[in-house]
């Protein structure tokens, strides 16, 4: 069977009082943006932000669908990558925004991935005191994770996403057959953080994703099966539950860091370069994770092995031996995640398991085993 052009979209609400929006997802559905748009804000006007790579793949059919909708459009290309989430290309977003004459009560759409979204919404959010701003999610990481919960940001010279505000779009549009063009390795990556709802909060999903992986990755084109808008909705779902639970991470919210702790830490040992995507590092930082825990005997050796398997199975990295290069030593790496966020005034914080889909937040976690832990794993290149 061919890919289907259209599949039902399905909507996954996020309930935050007056903030709260859809996320509608589904392949083909960029062809309705339009009169979502028209259908939210009559005869708003709407600036969109991109960068180059989603220009040349999919800015075409976004021009048309709102040209089909009559809806005014005046837009800002971006050069892609990391680079963009910088001071000075927000800068040019805000000026470019204002010049276009968007006005309160109109639109910035983001269109794109991660990059686009948190440099795309923090400009929404600053711009007259804030403008409302739809997300277009063109990656699979932005489609589950960056576009959903209102987190927006640039980086500073003294870290990674230190300047920025909760900022809320009212609505989300991820058309699946966007990722028909975004680069296999960055497929992958993102799949890190789909497998990382199944792994900190619902086992079942994690068996169905060990089930049906492939057809995610195929995205229906090869069996028209609906698996990639499956594992896609789960796992907005995870997540609005979570923000709902907790919109400005005083608690609950840390439990999406599974993985995250070890992974920034990679990340930051890489420099932040195409030598480790955010996804790749958080697959090891997840592998990390279940080992460091089952090394604290909160759950069998075998649980542990299998939750790896997977991400080792759909080509992710899961050890520090995966990571292309040299890294840094046990102290670089412990000193390099003292400077994360996640740690408070000394104390170790870890998102631990106790099983797949048994994730839980640990504020006092020994320091000294961390080192101990890392040096071993650092050691086995
Ligand atoms: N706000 C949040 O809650 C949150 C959560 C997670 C990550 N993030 C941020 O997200 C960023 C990473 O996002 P990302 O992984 O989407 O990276 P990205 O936005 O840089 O996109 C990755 C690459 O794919 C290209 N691309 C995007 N869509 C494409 C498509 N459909 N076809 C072909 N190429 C395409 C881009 O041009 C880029 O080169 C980081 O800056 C991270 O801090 C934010
Ligand atoms: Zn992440």
């Amino acid at each position: 069977m061919t890919a289907p052009l259209r599949t039902d979209p399905t909507t996954v609400p996020v309930a935050l009082g007056e903030r709260s929006y859809d996320i509608v997802i589904g392949r083909g559905l960029i062809a309705s943006l339009g009169s979502r748009i028209e259908a939210l804000r009559p005869r708003a006007r709407v600036f969109i932000v991109t960068d180059k790579n989603i220009e040349l793949h999919h800015l075409d059919a976004v021009e048309e669908t709102l040209a089909e909708s009559a809806i005014a459009a005046s837009q800002l290309i971006v050069p892609p990558g990391e680079g963009s989430k910088s001071f000075r290309v927000f800068e040019q977003v805000c000026e470019a925004i204002i010049a276009a004459r968007i006005e309160r009560g109109d639109l910035v759409i983001a269109l794109g991935g991660g990059v686009i979204g948190d440099l795309a919404g923090f400009a929404a959010s600053a711009v007259r005191r804030g403008i409302d701003y739809v997300q277009v999610p063109t990656t699979l990481l932005a489609q589950v994770d960056s576009s959903v919960g209102g987190k927006t940001a640039v980086n500073s010279a003294h870290g990674k996403n230190l300047i920025g505000a909760f900022h809320q779009p009212i609505l989300v549009v991820a058309d699946t057959a966007l990722l028909d063009t975004l680069p296999r390795r960055e497929f992958r990556a993102g799949y890190a953080e789909v497998a990382k709802y199944g792994l900190l909060g619902d086992a079942a999903f994690f068996s169905w994703l060990e089930a049906n992986w492939r057809e995610v990755f195929a995205g229906g084109k090869a069996s028209g099966s609906g698996a990639r808008e499956h594992a896609i909705a789960v796992s907005c779902r995870a997540k609005a539950a979570i923000v709902a639970r907790d919109e400005r991470e005083t608690g609950d919210r840390a439990l999406l860091n599974l993985g995250h702790t070890f992974g920034h830490a990679l990340e930051a040992a890489c420099g932040f370069s195409d030598r480790l995507l955010h996804g790749e590092a958080v697959a090891a930082g997840m592998a990390l994770a279940f080992e460091f825990s089952a090394r604290l005997g909160l759950l069998p050796a075998a649980e542990s092995e299998r939750a790896i398997r997977h991400l080792a199975e759909v080509g992710l990295p899961t050890r520090p031996k995966d990571i292309a290069g040299g890294l840094p030593d046990a102290d670089a790496v412990m000193a390099l995640m003292a400077q994360d966020k996640k740690v408070k005034r000394g104390a170790l914080t870890f998102i631990l398991v106790r099983g797949i889909g048994a994730a839980f937040v640990e504020r006092g976690v020994d320091a000294a085993q961390v080192r101990a832990f890392l040096s071993e794993k650092l050691a086995e290149r």
